[in-house]
């Protein structure tokens, strides 16, 4: 079975495809275009969607040499994201499953995340936890079963993706900053300030005090320390945010006495984060890097195990661009 996968929730244009199991092309479209604004401007990114996606699906069909009556099945995100932008997707998505009578299923983004490890690391087994951590969500997950989720703690305020994008704007870097910030703090002196680290009640986590804390440090800086001292701030900003993350999953692992865990989303490409994860007492799984920012290989990924259970939708599904687990 091969199955087509479409994502545009956000700023990152995907397409892919997957034929039984096996992922055949996996293309991303990061657009670029949002760094001078130092966030994603939602009717500049439908507008690249809408200018990208078709080259983007043309060329996999042409480097995989296959043709529309190839596809079996379209999966394709509808929601959460920007209503605009997934509106781009979907649209294109029925298109298709109407000219050529292909079955189509709607996706969850933050489910395909949680299951993005798994595109490489194939065994899995349940119950499993999933740290979610992306621009959009920081989220604690029981996975009990595919569609049987428990978030056992959410963001308050910010997530963790986006306070490193804020905190990268606030200090003069670019966008996305999550890797703007981790290039500077590989020089910097994690200790050299002590940003309190987020820790509100239970499981849940908290980004926007870390944001104010720096952004109050920042303007007390002199002009000359403001560039002399960037990657100390990079540095002790990343360690905090970080290890707010472990601190929950710590908590969460004690709790439910679950010791395997997923880690998912943009931040999980972050070093330190996967330095820290390895050096605690369990199992945990983390995607390649191709799929940890927006991709499309996870949309066909998931689309694929749901219509092995028979699951499907039709073309009355709309864009949800609030859709939780
Ligand atoms: O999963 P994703 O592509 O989009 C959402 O669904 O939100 O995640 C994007 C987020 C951005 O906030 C970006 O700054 C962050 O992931 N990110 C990182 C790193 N790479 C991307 N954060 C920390 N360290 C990184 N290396
Ligand atoms: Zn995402």
């Amino acid at each position: 079975m091969t199955t087509l996968g479409i994502e545009t929730s956000c700023d990152e244009t995907g397409v892919a495809l997957l034929s039984d199991g096996k992922l055949l092309a996996n293309k991303v479209y990061s657009q670029i275009v949002h760094t001078r604004f130092g966030g994603v401007v939602p009717e500049i990114a439908s507008r690249e969607h809408t200018k990208k996606l078709l080259p983007l699906f043309n060329q996999i069909l042409e480097e995989t040499k296959c043709s529309l009556s190839d596809i079996d099945t379209i999966a394709v995100t509808y929601g959460p994201g920007l209503l605009c932008c997934l509106l781009v997707g979907l649209n294109f998505a029925k298109g298709l499953s109407y000219s050529k009578g292909i079955p189509i299923i709607g996706i969850n983004h933050l489910e395909a995340h949680i299951y993005s490890p798994f595109i490489t690391h194939k065994e899995f087994h349940y119950p499993f936890l999933s740290l979610l951590v992306s621009g959009g969500h920081t989220q604690i997950i029981k996975v009990n079963g595919l569609g049987n989720y428990e978030v056992l703690g959410y963001t308050l305020d910010d997530a963790c993706g986006e306070a490193f994008d804020k905190v990268s704007k606030l200090i003069g870097l670019g966008y996305p900053g999550g890797p703007e910030i981790e290039k500077r703090a590989e020089r910097g002196n994690a200790y050299a300030f002590d940003f309190p680290i987020p820790d509100p009640d239970g499981l849940n986590f908290s980004y926007s005090g870390l944001k104010t804390s720096v952004l109050y440090l920042y303007l007390d800086l002199s002009q000359e320390d403001k560039i002399r001292r960037i990657q100390d701030i990079a540095a002790s900003f990343q360690r905090v945010a970080i290890e707010s993350l472990i601190i929950k999953l710590e908590r969460a692992i004690e709790e439910t006495g679950i010791k395997y865990i997923s880690v998912s989303g943009g931040v999980s490409a972050n070093k330190l984060l996967k330095k820290r994860l390895g050096e605690l007492d369990f199992e945990f799984v983390i995607p390649d890097l191709e799929f940890t920012m927006d991709n499309a290989a996870m949309i066909a990924f998931l689309g694929d195990k749901l219509f092995k259970k028979g699951i499907k939708s039709d073309l009355k599904i709309r864009a949800e661009p609030r859709l939780g687990l």
